[in-house]
Parts: C-alpha cells; structure tokens; sequence
C-alpha cells in the first residue's frame, strides 16, 4: 500500500546486510513501495552480483566503516549484519560480536553527532530470550541461550542506548523459513543427499515460525510506525521439531531419521532442545502475520521443497 508523501517523508535508509539471507528478502520489498525521494544505501563486506538501479552500494565491514563518506547521514539504519564467525565455534562468535560491540557503539557515535532523528532497527532472534514453554512477550527478559548467549554482546550498544536522537528498535525472530541459513544447513541438505528428513535429538522442543517475506513486509510496515523499544515478528502457530519434521515428511513422501546431537557443539545442542512459542503483545503487524491460516503458510512453504 502506498502512503501519501509529503516534503518531510524524503528518506535516506541505509541497510547494513542487505545480501544477506534477511537483508535480500528485506531490500526486495522496501523497493517495490519506495517513496519518490528515498535515498538507499546497502553496505556489505561485498558487492551484490547484481547492483539495483537508483540503490548508492558501499562495500566495507561495518565495524570500522567510515560513516562520514556517506553522501548523508541516514534517517533509517536498518541492521541484519550480525557480525558472525564461520570458525572458532564459540570462541570465534565471542571475538566477532565483540568486534560487532565496538562497530555497533561507532555507528551510535557517528549517528548521535548528526543534527537529526535517526531510528535504527536490528534485527535480532529469539535465543536471546532463552528456553521457555510458556509464551514469551517482548517484555520477557533476555536470558541467552546458544548462539545468543556469544552474540548478546555486539547487542549491548543498542541495549543500553540513551542517546536521546536515535531509537533502537529490537525486532527479534524465531525460526526463519526460507531457502537458506539455517533450514538448508540442517534440512535441505539432508533431504537432498540422503532422502530422508532429519530429528535433532528427541525433537520435543517446541518451535515458533516466520516466512522470510513475511519478516519483510512487517519491518517495512514497522518503518512508518510509532516508536517501540521491541518488536516481536512470529505467528500465532508453534509445533514440536517432530511435528515439524513430519509435516516435512508428509509433504515430500520421505521416512524419518532421528540424528542424535551429543557430537554436535553446544550452541547447536541448545538450539535444537530449547522450547521458544514466541508471541507478541502489539497487534502492529498482526495483518500481516495473522490474516490467514499459518498452516496453510508453511504448507504452502514447504511445498516448495524439491
Ligand atoms: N537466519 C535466521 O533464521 C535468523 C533467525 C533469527 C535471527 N536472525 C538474525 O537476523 C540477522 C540476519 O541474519 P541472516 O540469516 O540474514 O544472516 P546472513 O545471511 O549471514 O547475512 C548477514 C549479512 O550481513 C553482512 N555482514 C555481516 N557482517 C558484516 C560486517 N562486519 N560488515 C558488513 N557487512 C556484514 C553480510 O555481508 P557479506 O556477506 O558481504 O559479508 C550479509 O549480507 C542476524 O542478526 C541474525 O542473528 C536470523
């Protein structure tokens, strides 16, 4: 839907991760509604392989970018750079999220000394709230399990924020459904080389969706609305990890095979025998999350597959 536009709507949104699994989805919906006068940054440690006309690119890392060559500081950040480690497991994700504090708290610093508003959404996940069966709000404290409990540390700036010129906004995600991260890592693969659909350990943990596109089009939402601190994006659907492989199953005609997790790291042991039922007290984004069956939705994902 189109917003009327006015002089005060000019807009420079700069997207920190737009190539990546959540930032290419993201980019792909701001552009299909963009305002006349928006103006778009995408940074990345690389160049897209293909440039989108009208969009400003800027290859660097984020933590120590030089934000003062930006034509003109930015409205909008929008952060799905997750300073991340390939290697290392836990030791290597604590160095880079503390190489992501130290560019996290530059950016603030760079955006506090520019002569106007800025809001600033990160993306983040929905470990940070730690193991729950109950339903967990965006007033349930952080307690960070897994991946999270390293990653919580380049999360600080933005949580201690007092900067009265930027809003950090949190938006945190369960498990995001799309081809790619961590769906084709511990599924796809899987399925394609050994015809079979993957348990993790006994695979009662219960387990909290959101489409790729629809993360998408809530932030894009999320972006023309009032101020929140958090912002919660799940449907109002949770299942086992049994549940969901069998859904899997019945979809592609495959039997089931239990993968036992005591050799994998801990951070994996944790994702895969946590509980998360992600909800959400605000109703912003409940036409888009909600409007038809989330079955139907992850139905029609999974029918995809093949
Ligand atoms: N995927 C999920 O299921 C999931 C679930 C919950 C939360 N999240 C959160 O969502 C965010 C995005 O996840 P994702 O799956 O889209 O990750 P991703 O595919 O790894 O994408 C990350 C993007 O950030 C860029 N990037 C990373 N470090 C950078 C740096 N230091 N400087 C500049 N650019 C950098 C990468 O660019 P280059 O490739 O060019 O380096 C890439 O485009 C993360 O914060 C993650 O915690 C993801």
């Amino acid at each position: 839907m189109k917003t009327k536009q006015t002089a005060s709507d000019k807009r420079t949104i700069l997207v920190l991760g737009s190539n990546g699994f959540i930032g290419r989805e993201f980019v792909k919906e701001l552009l299909s509604i963009k305002r006349e006068n928006d103006q778009f940054y995408f940074l990345n440690r690389t160049f897209p392989a293909q440039k989108i006309e009208g969009v400003h690119y800027f290859k660097g890392d984020f933590t120590h970018f030089d934000w003062t060559s930006l034509p003109s500081s930015p409205d909008i950040v929008i952060h799905f750079a997750r300073n991340s480690s390939k290697r290392g497991r836990k030791w290597g994700r604590l160095l880079a999220s503390f190489k992501g504090y130290f560019g996290n708290n530059r950016l603030l610093n760079y955006l506090s000394i520019q002569n106007k508003k800025c809001r600033v959404f990160y993306l983040s996940g929905s470990l940070m709230y730690g193991n729950h069966t109950e339903i967990v709000t965006e007033k349930t404290p952080l307690q960070p399990i897994s991946f999270a409990k390293e990653y919580i540390h380049a999360e600080q700036p933005f949580l201690t924020n007092q900067l009265k010129n930027i809003d950090v906004t949190f938006v945190r995600v369960p498990w995001v459904l799309g081809f790619g991260s961590w769906f084709d890592a511990f599924y796809l693969k899987k399925i394609k080389t050994e015809q079979t659909v993957p348990i993790y350990g006994d695979g009662r943990n219960t387990m909290a969706f959101i489409l790729n596109q629809d993360i998408a089009k809530c932030m894009v939402h999320l972006l023309d609305n009032p101020f929140q601190p958090v912002v919660n994006l799940a449907y109002d659907y949770y299942c086992t990890q049994a549940e969901f492989s069998q859904k899997i199953a019945n979809k592609l005609h495959l039997p089931l095979t239990t993968i036992p997790i005591h050799s994998f790291e801990r951070a994996i042991k944790e994702a895969f025998t946590s509980s998360i039922k992600l909800g959400s007290e605000l109703k912003e984004c409940d036409f888009i999350l909600n409007n038809t069956s989330v079955e139907g939705k992850i139905d029609d994902f999974l029918g995809e597959i093949g």
